[in-house]
């Protein structure tokens, strides 16, 4: 008899009988833990503006012999939209009874050049990025939270960025509103501890998903090819679903005592400082 191998066949399911609701759902990091979550066992609701990509997804899922036709469903959200989150939060109860997990995970990069100055930004810009990333998290916390709070569990993931712990060389309103996630995410931690539920966020490090190569206008190969030759941990390249096992964890009970954390997933970037290793090699200077 053949192994199975652990990306097809989860040795535990970590999540039975749970039931995730993630934002974002329809691509990148938000798809990768979709079918992660649906892998180990968790019934989840996909919320997302990209309507045909978040419904043609649950189909192909809901079709595999492993699913049954429920366990993967899409909901139209834009997280911009309080009325459109509190929409999704209810489609969740009503069609699993119940919400355990919250990822909320939708986001933009906005107008992505990093060498735009501060006098040069740009008000529309600002305000969608704060709309997408801050106000989209602050309302999907909220109506999970009026669900949550009455069962005393839950866990809340927001994916914020390595741009909430260093200069990443990402413009400033994607930085500051990842910041924002990640104070929001340690107010929620306080105020939501006491009813049982847990809040923290998820950061990773470049992973080639649309959203990337949308902001450098390049293949996701060369994406992936720059931030390889840029990482501290070499030899290794982010993908989704790296980040999807991060965040598996910190929705899972094995994580039950996780509360208030910014989880980089990042192989040590932000904890490097390379400024004064390049003033040395400027200087031709050895250490
Ligand atoms: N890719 C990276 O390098 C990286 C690094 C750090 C953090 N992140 C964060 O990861 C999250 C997911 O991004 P991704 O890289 O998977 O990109 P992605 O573009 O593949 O996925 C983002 C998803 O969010 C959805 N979305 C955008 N605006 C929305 C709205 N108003 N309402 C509902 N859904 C909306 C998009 O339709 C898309 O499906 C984002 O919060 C992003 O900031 C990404």
């Amino acid at each position: 008899m053949q192994a199975c191998s652990s990306s097809d066949a989860p040795l535990s399911k970590r999540l039975d009988g749970k039931v995730a609701l993630i934002t974002g759902g329809a691509s990148g990091i938000g798809e990768a833990t979709a079918k992660l979550f649906l892998r180990h066992g968790a019934k989840v609701v996909i919320a997302d503006i990209q309507d045909n990509l978040g419904h043609s997804l649950c189909q192909s899922l809901n079709s595999s012999d492993k699913n049954n036709n429920d366990d993967i469903s899409y909901v139209h959200c834009d997280v911009t939209n309080d009325k459109d989150v509190e929409t999704a939060v209810n489609a969740a109860v009503s069609r699993h009874g119940k919400l355990d997990i919250l990822f909320s995970n939708a986001g933009i990069t906005g107008r992505s050049d990093c060498s735009n100055s501060i006098t040069a930004i740009d008000s529309g810009d600002l305000k969608r990025v704060f709309e997408v990333n801050v106000f989209g998290a602050f309302y999907a916390a909220k109506h999970a939270a009026k669900v949550m709070i009455p069962r005393k569990k839950g866990s809340i993931v927001f994916t914020a960025s390595i741009a909430s712990v260093s200069n990443a060389g990402w413009a400033h309103p994607y930085a500051a509103s990842k910041n924002a996630v990640v104070g929001l995410m340690k107010n929620l931690c306080v105020e939501l501890g006491k009813h049982g539920i847990r809040v923290n966020c998820v950061s990773p490090y470049a992973v080639g998903t649309p959203m990337l190569t949308r902001a450098m206008r390049m293949e996701k190969e060369k994406a992936e090819e720059i931030y390889l030759e840029a990482a501290n941990l070499k030899g290794v390249v982010l993908k989704e679903k790296d980040v999807a096992e991060a965040t598996l964890f910190l929705a899972s009970d094995e994580s039950k005592y996780v509360s208030g954390v910014n989880l980089v997933v990042d192989g040590g970037y932000t904890t490097t400082n390379s400024s004064s290793k390049q003033a040395f090699t400027k200087f031709s200077f050895n250490v």
